[in-house]
């Protein structure tokens, strides 16, 4: 037990170092036979980040991340999944336990309804596969959400990026949501940058301007911790 200070604009803040923090980072994968899968191209980076920044405030942290390619992260648990319903029930599992929750994953929103279990041949291959849809974990944990706990999403938009990420706030019952405009190829997905938008109730909302995803994940977190602790005080 202890705590850490967070120099914020108003005033110098106390974390407590007994915060437990969730966070979701990467991919899913679909897989539609052992060889093909469907995917996107996130990468992990925005998530460790974010998990590694939770580590240096002296957070408890718990990352469940789909298929990346990231060194490990020491002091931070980490549990690796691979499809979407597997992320939902590691999330599940884990989010009784946490404070703040905070999912940058970029979850594949549909799997195959089919699976097949050998490698389908060029000429057995369908030319159009039937698809269901997955469940959407952010959603669900917004149902789920105790009072004291802090629930965060990303929105990934390439149009309209500030009122779909606003109504994803709203639909998702989430206390911020952090807009990225993944149009932009200097930043967003598989980049080493970022410039994203905190937003939340009431109109709230923050620039990052484009830096290294290591920064902009220390700003989005001193901002959400002076915003989620200064008003508990
Ligand atoms: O991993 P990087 O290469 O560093 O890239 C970072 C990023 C671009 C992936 C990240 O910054 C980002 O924007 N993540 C959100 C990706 C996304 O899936 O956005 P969305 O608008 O489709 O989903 C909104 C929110 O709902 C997200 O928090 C997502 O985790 C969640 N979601 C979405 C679908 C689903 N079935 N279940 C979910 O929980």
């Amino acid at each position: 037990m202890g705590s850490c200070y967070l120099s914020s604009s108003l005033s110098i803040l106390k974390i407590p170092t007994t915060i437990r923090c969730l966070i979701s980072a990467g991919p899913t994968r679909e897989w539609i036979d052992p060889v093909r899968f469907i995917s996107n191209p996130s990468s992990g980076k925005m998530g460790f980040a974010i998990a590694q920044a939770a580590r240096n405030l002296g957070m408890s942290v718990t990352l469940v991340s789909g298929p990346v390619a990231l060194s490990p992260l020491h002091g931070v648990d980490t549990i690796h999944v691979e499809t979407a319903i597997d992320m939902k029930n590691e999330m599940l599992k884990q989010f009784e336990h946490a404070d703040l929750t905070i999912m940058t994953a970029a979850v594949s929103d549909h799997r195959p309804r089919f699976q097949s279990e050998h490698k389908l041949s060029k000429d057995n291959f369908p030319l159009s596969l039937p698809l269901e849809k997955n469940p959407d974990i952010l959603k669900l944990l917004g149902t789920q959400k105790k009072p004291g706990q802090r629930l965060v999403g990303f929105a990934a938009e390439t149009e309209n990026v500030m009122e779909t990420a606003r109504k994803k706030l709203i639909e998702k019952k989430l206390d911020w949501i952090v807009a990225n405009d993944v149009s932009r190829i200097d930043q967003g997905f598989s980049s080493d940058l970022n410039e994203v938008l905190l937003l939340g109730p009431n109109d709230f909302q923050k620039r990052f301007n484009l830096a290294e995803k290591t920064i902009i994940a220390e700003e989005i977190l001193n901002e959400i911790c002076s915003l989620w602790l200064e008003k508990a005080h």
